[in-house]
C-alpha cells in the first residue's frame, strides 16, 4: 500500500488503516495486534512532513476524525474543539468566517489538526501552541484514552513531547483551541506590517480575512505546491546559536537575518543555505528551492535516499562555512 507524502516519494507499507472515531481506532489497534503483532506502527497527517527512507516494514495508520465544535464561550473568547483528521487551513478558514481568531498567521500551512499538534507548527510570528488549550490522544499499546494540557506537551520551536518522547506511543485524536472573538492582526514577524502597506491596507482596519489573504499570497509566492514539486516545506530548522557566536558571525556577515530567541538567537537556515551556495542548486533528481533554500524539492524520481544525499552535502558545507549543524525539521523514517 503507497503511503501518501507530499515529497511524491515512492514509498509502501505493509498495511494502511484510517479510521474516523476514537471507537475505530481502538478496533484498528486490535487487528494490528492480532494480525501484524511485533511490526511496528507509523501514526501520519497527510505526510506533509515525512521523508521516507524506504518502505516502511509496519503498518501505517491514518486519522479521519473530523468534527468542529463548540465547548465554551464567553464574550470574549471560545473553546473549540476540532478532529485531529479536519485539515488545518479548512479549520483556520472556517475560524475566522466565525469569527474566532488567532490562527491567521498559519494559514496555508499544509496537513491536518493532529498533526499541527505535533509539530507545533508555525509562521509569521504565531505557533499554534500559542491557541492550544488541550490535546486528547489515545494510546497505541493499550488504547486508554489521555489529555494533556498545552503547557504539558513541552511546546518549543517545532518542539513537542509527540515528536520526542512520545513519538510513535499516542494518536492524537482531538484539539481544543482557545481563540480570541476580537480580531488583533499580529504583523510584528519582518516583512508583514510592509506587505500590508504595499496591499495598499491600513493596519487600523485590516480585517481577518485580508491578513489571511495576505499571508496565502506570501507563501504561494515563495513557496513551491506540492502538487506541482514534490517537498515538505521547510527541510530543516533554524538554528538557535549563543550570542557570542551569532555576535561573531554578525562581525563577518553584518547582513545575517537574526533573531532573538529563548535560549540564545535565531538564525535563518534558508540564508545559511542560499550563502552556502546551494539556493536553485540540483544533487541527481533532488534539488533546494530558487525561491527558498530552505526547501529541498523533488524534481521528479527522487528518492528518500536522493533527498537524504542532497540534505548531508548541504549540511555538510553549512558547518564548514558557519560552524553549524543544521537540524532536519521533517521527520525522516
Ligand atoms: N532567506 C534567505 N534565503 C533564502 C530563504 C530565506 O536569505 O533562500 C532569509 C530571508 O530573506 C529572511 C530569513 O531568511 O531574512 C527568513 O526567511 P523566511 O521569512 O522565508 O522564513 P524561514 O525562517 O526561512 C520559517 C518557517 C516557515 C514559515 C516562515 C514564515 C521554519 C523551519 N520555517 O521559514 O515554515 O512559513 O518562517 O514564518 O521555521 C515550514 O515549517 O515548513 C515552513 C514553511
Amino acid at each position: 500500500m503507497r503511503i501518501e507524502n507530499t515529497f511524491g516519494i515512492e514509498a509502501e507499507a505493509r498495511a494502511l488503516i484510517t479510521y474516523n472515531t476514537e471507537q475505530a481506532l481502538r478496533e484498528a489497534l486490535y487487528i494490528i495486534r492480532a494480525r501484524y503483532d511485533g511490526l511496528p506502527v507509523l501514526h501520519i497527517g497527510c505526510g506533509s512532513n515525512l521523508l521516507f527512507l524506504s518502505d516502511y516494514p509496519g503498518v501505517v495508520l491514518k486519522s479521519e476524525i473530523k468534527g468542529i465544535r463548540i465547548k465554551d464561550e464567553t464574550i470574549d473568547e471560545v473553546l473549540v474543539e476540532a478532529g485531529a483528521g479536519e485539515i488545518c487551513d479548512d479549520f483556520i478558514a472556517q475560524a475566522i468566517r466565525r469569527g474566532w481568531y488567532g490562527m491567521e498567521n498559519l494559514s496555508l500551512i499544509p496537513g491536518q489538526i493532529g498533526a499541527a499538534a505535533v509539530q507545533n507548527i508555525g509562521a509569521y510570528g504565531v505557533e499554534v501552541r500559542d491557541v492550544i488549550e488541550e490535546v486528547q490522544g489515545i494510546s497505541l499499546t493499550d488504547g486508554k484514552g489521555r489529555r494533556w494540557a498545552c503547557d504539558e506537551c513541552g511546546y518549543d520551536y517545532r518542539r513537542s513531547i509527540f515528536k520526542e518522547e512520545l513519538w510513535g506511543k499516542y494518536a492524537i485524536t482531538r484539539v481544543i483551541f482557545r481563540l480570541s472573538k476580537h480580531f488583533l492582526p499580529k504583523l510584528h514577524y519582518g516583512g508583514l506590517a510592509h506587505a500590508v502597506t504595499q496591499a495598499g491596507l491600513s493596519e487600523s482596519t485590516l480585517t481577518a480575512e485580508q491578513l489571511r489573504q495576505i499571508i496565502i499570497d506570501i507563501r504561494r509566492a515563495k513557496l513551491p505546491d506540492p502538487k506541482v514539486q514534490g517537498n515538505a516545506g521547510s527541510f530543516f530548522k533554524n538554528p538557535v546559536v549563543s550570542e557570542e557566536k551569532a555576535e561573531r558571525l554578525l562581525r563577518e556577515y553584518p547582513d545575517m537575518p537574526h533573531y532573538p530567541a529563548s535560549e540564545g538567537v535565531k538564525l535563518a537556515a534558508g540564508w545559511l543555505i542560499e550563502q552556502a551556495g546551494w539556493k536553485g542548486r540540483s544533487l541527481g533528481p533532488a534539488a533546494v528551492h530558487d525561491r527558498q533554500a530552505l526547501i529541498l524539492v523533488n524534481k521528479g524520481g527522487a528518492t528518500g535516499r536522493d533527498i537524504q544525499k542532497l540534505c548531508e552535502a548541504i549540511k555538510k558545507d553549512v558547518a564548514q562555512k558557519f560552524g553549524i549543524e543544521l537540524e532536519p525539521e521533517v521527520n525522516i523514517i
